[in-house]
């Protein structure tokens, strides 16, 4: 099936030119989350400092969509706290890339989930309850 999608040019630069690809070997923290249809899979790593999120990496076995917004969602996070890191949605992700054509918006979804999967880890491991910040339950299709 041919498509062309419009992506936006902000979706263009991501896709091509991610940020903060790569591991992070001393994470506080690390999220993997996929789509069972896509088969798409997302690793997020986060470093926290006095409660700011200092760093972040990602690595993404996925379409273009998927890439730039992980490489988006991780600049939107660093320098901030996990309260205003929880509050980052997938739509406000997808509005920072100038918008996703619809059957493209569940990528978006992936990168919130890496990131609130990565935020459920370092709770985890620095002994707090991580329910509040475990991945929201994905109710989006897969076209
Ligand atoms: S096609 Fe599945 S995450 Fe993009």
């Amino acid at each position: 099936m041919a498509e062309n999608l419009p992506y936006s040019e902000q979706v263009m630069d991501h896709f091509l030119h991610p940020r903060n690809v790569g591991d992070m070997p001393d994470a506080d923290g690390v999220g993997t989350v996929g789509n069972p249809v896509c088969g798409d899979i997302m690793k997020m790593f986060i470093k926290v400092k006095d409660g700011i999120i200092v760093d972040v990496k990602f690595k993404t076995f996925g379409c273009g969509a998927a890439i730039s917004t992980s490489s988006m969602v991780t600049e939107m996070v660093k320098g901030k706290t996990i309260d205003e890191a929880l509050k980052i949605s997938n739509k406000a992700v997808a509005e920072a890339l100038g918008g996703l054509p619809p059957i493209k918006m569940h990528c978006s979804v992936l990168a919130e989930q890496a990131l609130r999967s990565a935020l459920a880890d370092y709770y985890r491991k620095t002994g707090k309850d991580p329910s509040a910040f475990e991945p929201k339950p994905d109710t989006h299709g897969h076209d």
